[in-house]
């Protein structure tokens, strides 16, 4: 059976991408291989975020076309984001590429992939149903592209623009998923706040997918703070089923440079929106992304940034030193901040929420949650990884656990990032 290996950076939309690739391999009979060495096809699924990303995806693609001599008649795609960014020109740098697959082909990847490896017509062809996920949780892309255009941003011109996927192809996806026993959907897309189709918005969607049976678990990612409603989250605090977890991006805390980064919310807005949510869900875990150093952000304003994560506590957070990328509004503006003053804003800024994610897992300790177990721990005896209702990952010591169970826990410690418990009987 030909075989292939993936490499994905980037988000967790790539990683559903890349999941979307391998299901229509695996009905073309490839098998997945963990090492790229004897792969027939190699794919490599790039994110052009940040220059950084850039980097090592190129440093990778470039490492699988020079080791392309040493196994006869090996493949290797380049697929997302870098992929559609700079297009054939990559070939052009790379000669050993074989194929680019631009993020927005991800529409019709069903006739990519039939192009390159027709399927068999017999309906029988057993390899149809080899693919199978041996997880408990997966995701689902509800929406693609963002019109939103932040300054600093590339998506928009990688992804295109927003685009709903049909409310009833949402819920078939997800039944078939249940069916195959996953638990927990995450649903995926750049603001997925924005969702509508044929008058099904965001909340309304969300409600519907709760009521599934076999369904445990919904989460959700990444939403816009411009988009976030009151009635989204009384939907989030009217169902169990749904994740006490709010990834809410912030980018930065004073108004002027928000105003510049086009962000279309104020910091006293995005502070109320939290009150709101902390009023309605009082255990949520608050997750952000946090931008430093974008073009003229003074030294004050980089602490009105400090200040907002001091109030709102986040569980955990993506912070990031801005990174010019060509072709987008920020890209032009002058004022650029001197790497090491955007790299100095960023330890300080991870030195202060590194220290709010220790207290909040530290006071978690004692307590009696839920938790869902989705894999064993390898390195040790009886313990398995899960997750709270919330973002907080679990070590879990027991017997006779298997992925999918849901059961109560009580934290006796925590280490780092993660809590330990121990099952109680309920
Ligand atoms: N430089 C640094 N970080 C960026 N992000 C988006 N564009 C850039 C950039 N040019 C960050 C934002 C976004 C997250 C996915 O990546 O914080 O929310
Ligand atoms: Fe980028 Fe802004 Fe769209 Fe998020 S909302 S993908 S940061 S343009």
């Amino acid at each position: 059976m030909p075989s292939v290996y993936f490499q994905t950076f980037g988000c967790q939309m790539n990683t559903a991408d890349s999941d979307t690739i391998h299901q229509l391999l695996s009905q073309r009979g490839f098998v997945l291989n963990d090492s790229h060495i004897n792969s027939d096809l190699i794919v490599v699924n790039t994110c052009s975020v940040r220059e950084a990303a850039e980097k090592r995806a190129r440093a990778r693609i470039s490492e699988f076309a020079n080791g392309k001599k040493n196994h006869q008649g090996q493949k290797l795609w380049v697929t997302g984001c870098m992929a559609e960014r700079l297009g054939d020109a990559l070939i052009l740098d790379i000669p050993g590429i074989d194929l680019i697959i631009g993020a927005k082909q991800m529409e019709r990847i069903d006739d990519v992939v039939e192009s390159q490896f027709p399927k068999c017509q017999d309906d029988d062809n057993p390899s149809a149903s080899i693919f199978q996920k041996t997880t408990v949780t997966d995701f689902v892309p509800i929406m693609r592209g963002c019109d939103n255009y932040c300054a600093y941003c590339v998506v928009p011109y990688v992804r295109g623009r927003e685009m709903s996927v049909p409310y009833d192809t949402i819920e078939s996806t997800v039944k078939q998923k249940v069916d195959a026993g996953i638990k927990e959907i995450t649903f995926l897309g750049q603001n997925v706040n924005s969702y509508s189709h044929d008058g099904i918005d965001f909340p309304e969607l969300l409600s519907r997918m709760a009521s599934i049976s076999g369904l445990e678990r919904i989460r959700f990612t990444t939403s816009h703070p411009k988009d976030c409603t009151e009635r989204l989250v009384d939907v989030m605090a009217s169902s169990p089923k749904i994740a006490t977890h709010f990834h809410l991006p912030f980018q930065a805390g004073a108004d002027r440079v928000l105003s510049l980064m086009n962000r279309k919310y104020t910091s006293s807005h995005y502070r109320k929106l939290i009150d709101m949510i902390k009023k309605r869900i009082p255990d949520v875990d608050l997750t952000a992304d946090i931008l430093v150093g974008f073009p003229s952000e003074t030294d004050a304003e980089f602490r009105e940034t400090l200040s907002l994560v001091k109030d709102v506590r986040f569980t955990t957070a993506f912070m990031f030193a801005y990174s010019p990328r060509e072709g987008t509004a920020a890209a032009a503006m002058p004022e650029e901040i001197s790497k090491a003053e955007k790299m100095a804003r960023l330890a300080e800024l991870i030195a202060l929420q590194t220290e709010i994610t220790r207290e909040i897992y530290e006071k978690t300790v004692g307590r009696e949650f839920e938790v869902l177990i989705t894999d064993r721990q390898q390195k040790r005896d009886m313990a398995w990884m899960g997750q709270d209702r919330g973002c907080k990952r679990v070590l879990i010591s027991c017997e006779n656990a298997v992925a999918g169970m849901i059961f109560n826990v009580r934290a006796v410690r925590s280490s780092g990032m993660t809590l330990i418990a121990e099952r109680i009987e309920s």
